[in-house]
């Protein structure tokens, strides 16, 4: 069966040799000439012209009122923590099924992760989970907000992520946070180009994050968006992220303790290019998912499809095997063809620096970490 299933990513990929990537950038559009536009000007740096239309081009695709480019999605995130308001000492519910970077920023405010379960269709924070945490584990503080029992942690901050882009239940985990004080915060980095209803991922929430990293569905070599609907917010996050210099013509003053966050226009420039073509690459990157669900789907194994009412931007196919063993077994098959697959991220509670934090059964997250394997999923123009 291996071999049937690389032959038809074969196919698809429209590769018959060579190594297929996990997931390559495309460069099909203006990127030259907006990079040349941006070296003949002067302005490569985080001054010019190209960063806010950027900023620009990303609010209008996404319906954020507000979006603040960064260097990469991690500060995105580091800084969306910080000004949704957590501090030292407090705690952030989160997934244990992520990318490293999402408890890092968590780590980079002063704040402890609290490792949560995922739902086994959406991969991502179970609202199941976080009842029965918020219930059994957190009590209602007199200032509103939810404690943490065991530690006394404020747990300031909720930050589902939408897993290899499928959007996850925003509705659900939000109907349980407010009622708590806890912030909604969206780790979007995969998710570019997904709809959770008809709001776009990471938009829901207090401050959602995008990444564009060169693995993503566009990329600026490194970047990051904040995006949030509260001006506020937005002024706090642009302060954050460009040193919190007050505006001065020429006069350095810095109020807050700030970070060199902002975007370089060089990388603007070709995040401008790659905007353009962003509905081209999701259409083709649709089209694959269904032809590899088809085909998966006909064969009793497990394709991870967009759930009900949203629109996954498939940024990374994901298909469940039967059992470990299976997995690792195509794992080896499939890298050793030139077809490179990929797990699940080991999770998140068993990394040294996050072994001693709290964590729920994780019982579903340990189900997804055996079986699942992602698969080729770029896509060219
Ligand atoms: C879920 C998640 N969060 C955060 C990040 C961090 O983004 P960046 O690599 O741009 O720092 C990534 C990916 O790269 C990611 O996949």
């Amino acid at each position: 069966m291996f071999d049937e299933i690389i032959s038809f990513i074969r196919d698809t990929c429209r590769q018959k040799n060579g190594s297929i990537p996990l997931h390559a950038p495309t460069f099909s559009g203006r990127e030259k000439e907006y990079l040349t536009a941006c070296i003949d000007d002067g302005f490569v740096s985080s001054v010019g012209p190209a960063v806010e239309r950027f900023e620009r081009a990303v609010a209008d695709y996404t319906g954020a009122a507000h979006a603040v480019a960064t260097v990469n999605g991690t500060a995105a995130l580091h800084v969306a923590l910080l000004v949704a308001g957590v501090r030292p000492g407090d705690a952030v519910i989160t997934q244990a099924v992520s990318f490293v970077a999402t408890a890092n920023a968590i780590a980079y405010c002063g704040a402890r992760p609290i490792f949560l379960d995922s739902d086994r269709r959406r991969l991502g924070l179970s609202p199941a989970a976080l009842e029965e945490f918020l219930g059994e584990h957190c009590r209602l503080g007199d200032d509103g907000r939810a404690y943490h029992r065991a530690s006394g942690r404020r747990v300031a901050v909720c930050l589902p992520m939408h897993t290899f882009g499928h959007p996850q239940d925003l509705h659900g985990l939000q109907t349980l946070c407010e009622p708590h004080g806890i912030a909604l915060v969206e780790d979007a980095a995969e998710a570019l180009g997904s709809f959770y209803g008809r709001r776009h991922a990471g938009t829901v929430g207090r401050l959602g994050v995008l990444s564009f990293n060169g693995n993503k569905t566009i990329t600026t070599g490194g970047g990051g968006m904040i995006l949030t609907n509260d001006a506020e917010l937005a002024a706090e996050a642009r302060h954050l992220t460009t040193t919190a210099k007050r505006e001065h013509r020429w006069q350095y003053h810095h109020d807050r303790l700030g970070f060199n966050y902002r975007l370089p226009a060089i990388n603007a420039a070709l995040g401008l290019a790659q905007m353009e073509v962003l509905e081209p690459l999701l259409a083709k990157k649709r089209a694959r998912a269904a032809a590899y669900r088809d085909f998966f789907d006909a064969r009793g194994l497990g394709w991870v499809q967009e759930p009900d009412g949203c629109r996954s931007n498939y940024w990374l196919g994901a298909v469940l095997m039967a059992d470990r063993e299976q997995r690792d077994a195509f794992l080896a098959h499939s890298n050793a063809r030139g077809v490179t697959t990929r797990p699940l991220w080991g999770l998140l509670h068993r990394a040294p620096m996050y072994a001693d934090c709290v964590t729920d059964s994780l019982a579903d997250s340990r189900w997804l970490e055996e079986r699942l394997v992602n698969i080729p999923s770029g896509v060219s123009l």
